[in-house]
């Protein structure tokens, strides 16, 4: 079988500004089956560049956009699968959330249930790092938690947004301790901001506090190679506690609608 064309933008084939910047992996070329032959300029969002050399180039690339066979990458990304019209949470599992995130969400949700947890407890752990799999790392907890809002249980989307904070403060008699991957992420030194303090202080007194603290206690760093879980194990779970809209993640009106619809087209210019 022939191989596909590569995507990628060759270095010779840039403009010596951009070469020099290094920018050709946000250049892309359409694919055959692409809707036109023109080149895409992907410019990285300001979240992701902020305070990265990136952040200096997005004068060569709007001037790029003067080309008439140049534009800024809108709808669908040919490097990326295309998600159906009414995506559910299992397309984005599938199609959108990067190998190791889903892969620790997966093997977290089926540690919380093979400890015999509360469904809820579950699904809070299937879901507790999706904005790392697909959104944005930084206060990944309450990014969560505001995307899954209305479609969960409230307990579900407060125990995701908590366990970003509690995570950092052990609980021996509940059987927590800070995580020695922390140590390898933050070194031994590291303190958390003094407003995750609080909010791991107000988590705890908190009637809900054990359903997030068993989110961090499920929460696993360790991934087991030799264990695949598929996202269709849950699907039982995912059914009673997860009301996906009809219309679709992304176009259901909600006030989070446009997070799914950045997981979407994460591309777009505007
Ligand atoms: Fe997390
Ligand atoms: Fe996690």
């Amino acid at each position: 079988m022939a191989e596909r064309p590569s995507t990628q933008v060759l270095p010779h084939e840039l403009p010596a500004a951009l070469r020099e910047a290094g920018l050709d992996n946000w250049i892309r070329e359409p694919l055959d089956d692409a809707v036109d032959r023109r080149r895409r300029i992907i410019m990285p969002p300001a979240a992701a560049a902020l305070g990265t050399p990136a952040r200096g180039h997005q004068g060569p690339l709007l001037a790029e956009a003067k080309h008439p066979d140049t534009l800024f990458m809108m709808g669908d990304n040919p490097a990326l699968p295309k998600l159906p019209e009414r995506p559910t949470l299992r397309d984005f599992y599938l199609l959108r959330f990067d190998p190791i995130p889903r892969m620790h969400l997966l093997q977290s949700a089926r540690v919380a249930r093979e400890n015999g947890l509360d469904e809820k407890v579950i699904m809070a752990c299937l879901l507790h790092d999706i904005a790392i799999a697909g959104l944005l790392s930084a206060n990944h907890g309450y990014w969560g938690a505001q995307l899954v809002a209305p479609y969960v249980d409230e307990e579900v989307a407060w125990a995701i947004e908590k366990h970003e904070a509690l995570r950092y403060f052990p609980d021996e008699a509940a059987g927590y301790s800070y995580p020695s991957a922390y140590i390898d992420y933050f070194g031994p030194d590291y303190s958390p901001p003094e407003y995750i303090r609080r909010e791991a202080e107000a988590a705890r007194r908190h009637r809900w506090y054990m359903t997030s603290r068993l989110v961090t206690i499920n929460d696993i760093y360790s991934f087991d190679p030799n264990v695949t879980v598929d996202f269709d194990d849950f699907s039982d779970i995912v059914g009673r506690n997860f009301r996906q809209p009809d219309e679709g993640l992304g176009f259901d009106g909600s006030p989070v609608a446009h997070m799914w619809r950045t997981m979407i087209w994460p591309n777009n210019f505007l």
